[in-house]
C-alpha cells in the first residue's frame, strides 16, 4: 500500500513537472501548421502560435525554425498573460505582389505587447516592386513598414536582420524601455523612404551594435522621444541619423535626452542632423550629445537645418518654431564629401542656444573643411577644424 502511494505520488509529481515545463515550452510554428517552403501562406499558423503563447499563464517561446515562411500583413496583439520570447531561425517573406502588404501601412505589427523579446530572424519585405512603382510615379499603395511596435513596453530586439523593406524597417512608437541590439537593416541606397529605425513618442530606448544601410535615414527620431541612447552603430549609405523632421505640427511634443556615441558614418548624405520645418510649432530639441564619431566621405557631417520646407509650401513666415538648445558635439573626426562640413542654419525666430563644439576634425580633400552659421549661440573648446563660426 505504502509502495503504491509512493508510486502514485512519484507519477503525479512527474506529471506536474512535465506540465510546468510544457507550458513553458516552444510554440513551434510548424506544429501550428506553418510550412517552411516560402510558398504556402503561414499567416494563420503564426497567429495560432501567437494566440496560445499570448494566453499562456507562464513565460513561453514562439519558435520559428530554419526555413522560409510566407507571411501577409499580420497583427500580434496584446496584452498577453506572461512574457514571450520569439526565437526566429528562419526567414520571413512578404508576398512578391507589393499590394499584399502595402495597403495597411504595416507588415508585422505588435500592439500593446509588453515583455517581449525577439531573437534572430531575417525579414524580407520584397520591396523592389513597390520602390519601382513609386519611382515611376504611378498610383501606388501607401506601403508597409516591416516590423512595428506600438504601445509596447519592456522589449528586446536582438540579432534581427531586415532587407528590402517597402518603407521603414523597424518602428518604435509609443513604447517604454526598448533595447535594440545587433540588428542589421539593409535596403539599396536609392530606395525611397526606407529608413532603418524610426523612434517616436517613446522613452528609454537604446540602440546598440547595429548596421544600418538604407535609402533614407539610418535612424530617424520623431516627436515625443526622450532618453534615447544610440551607440556603436555603423550608418551608410543613406541619409544619416536625423532628429526630425520636427515642427510640422503647431502643437507637437519635443525631443530630449538623446545621445549618439562611438559610431561610424560611411558615405551617407548626413552624419548627425537636426531637421525642422520652417513653420510655427511648440516643439523643441534639448539635451543632445553626439560624441566619439567617425565620418567617412559624409556630405554634411554636422548639420542643423531649420529651413525645411519642401516645394516652399505651407511655411508661413519661413521660420521654425522649434527651439533647439543644449546640443554638444564632441570628438567628431573624419572626412567630408563636400567643402562645408559643419552647417548650422538655425531659425531666425528661435535661434539655437547652448550649442557646444569640442575637438572636431573634419577635412575635405585633405584640407580643412569649412563651416557656416546662422542664428546660433554657443561655446567651443579644444581643437576645432573647421574653426567655429559662432
Ligand atoms: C532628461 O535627463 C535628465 C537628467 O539628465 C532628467 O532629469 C530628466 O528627467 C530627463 N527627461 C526626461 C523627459 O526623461
Amino acid at each position: 500500500m505504502a509502495n503504491k502511494l509512493l508510486l502514485v505520488s512519484f507519477v503525479l509529481s512527474f506529471f506536474f513537472f512535465f506540465m510546468i515545463h510544457s507550458s513553458n515550452a516552444d510554440h513551434n510554428v510548424i506544429r501550428y501548421g506553418a510550412k517552411p517552403d516560402g510558398k504556402t501562406d503561414a499567416t494563420q499558423a503564426f497567429l495560432r502560435a501567437w494566440k496560445s503563447a499570448c494566453s499562456s499563464a507562464t513565460a513561453s517561446t514562439i519558435y520559428v525554425p530554419k526555413g522560409r515562411y510566407l507571411i501577409k500583413g499580420v497583427e500580434f496583439r496584446g496584452p498577453c498573460k506572461s512574457r514571450i520570447k520569439v526565437q526566429i531561425d528562419g526567414t520571413i517573406l512578404a508576398p512578391l505582389d507589393y499590394h499584399a502588404i502595402g495597403n495597411s501601412g504595416y507588415w508585422i505589427l505588435f500592439i500593446q505587447v509588453n515583455r517581449i523579446s525577439v531573437f534572430g530572424g531575417t525579414l524580407d519585405a520584397k520591396g523592389a516592386g513597390f520602390w519601382a512603382c513609386r519611382r515611376a510615379g504611378k498610383n501606388c499603395p501607401v506601403g508597409a513598414r516591416s516590423i512595428t511596435f506600438n504601445w509596447a513596453n519592456d522589449i528586446l530586439i536582438s540579432g534581427l536582420r531586415s532587407i528590402n523593406s517597402q518603407l521603414t524597417h523597424l518602428v518604435i512608437n509609443s513604447c517604454k524601455n526598448v533595447q535594440v541590439r545587433n540588428v542589421n537593416l539593409m535596403a539599396p541606397d536609392l530606395s525611397p523612404n526606407t529608413d532603418g529605425i524610426h523612434v517616436q513618442s517613446s522613452t528609454g530606448v537604446s540602440i546598440t551594435g547595429s548596421t544600418l544601410q538604407t535609402g533614407d535615414d539610418c535612424i530617424s527620431i520623431g516627436p515625443g522621444t526622450s532618453n534615447l541612447h544610440i551607440s556603436r552603430i555603423k550608418c551608410g549609405p543613406g541619409h544619416g541619423v536625423s532628429i526630425g523632421s520636427l515642427g510640422r505640427q503647431l502643437k507637437e511634443d519635443g525631443v530630449q535626452n538623446i545621445t549618439l556615441t562611438d559610431s561610424v558614418f560611411i558615405g551617407s548624405d548626413n552624419g548627425v542632423r537636426i531637421k525642422t520645418w520652417a513653420r510655427p510649432s511648440t516643439s523643441f530639441v534639448r539635451n543632445v550629445l553626439f560624441q566619439n564619431i567617425i565620418m567617412r566621405d559624409v556630405e554634411n557631417p554636422i548639420i542643423i537645418d531649420q529651413d525645411y520646407c519642401p516645394n516652399n509650401v505651407g511655411c508661413p513666415g519661413q521660420s521654425s518654431g522649434v527651439k533647439i538648445s543644449e546640443v554638444t558635439y564632441k570628438n567628431i573626426q573624419g572626412t567630408s564629401a563636400t567643402p562645408e562640413a559643419v552647417t548650422f542654419e538655425c531659425s531666425p525666430s528661435n535661434p539655437c542656444k547652448g550649442i557646444r563644439l569640442q575637438d572636431i576634425k573634419l577635412t575635405y580633400m585633405n584640407k580643412a573643411a569649412t563651416s557656416s552659421c546662422k542664428n546660433i549661440d554657443g561655446t567651443s573648446t579644444g581643437l576645432l577644424t573647421p574653426e567655429s563660426c559662432f
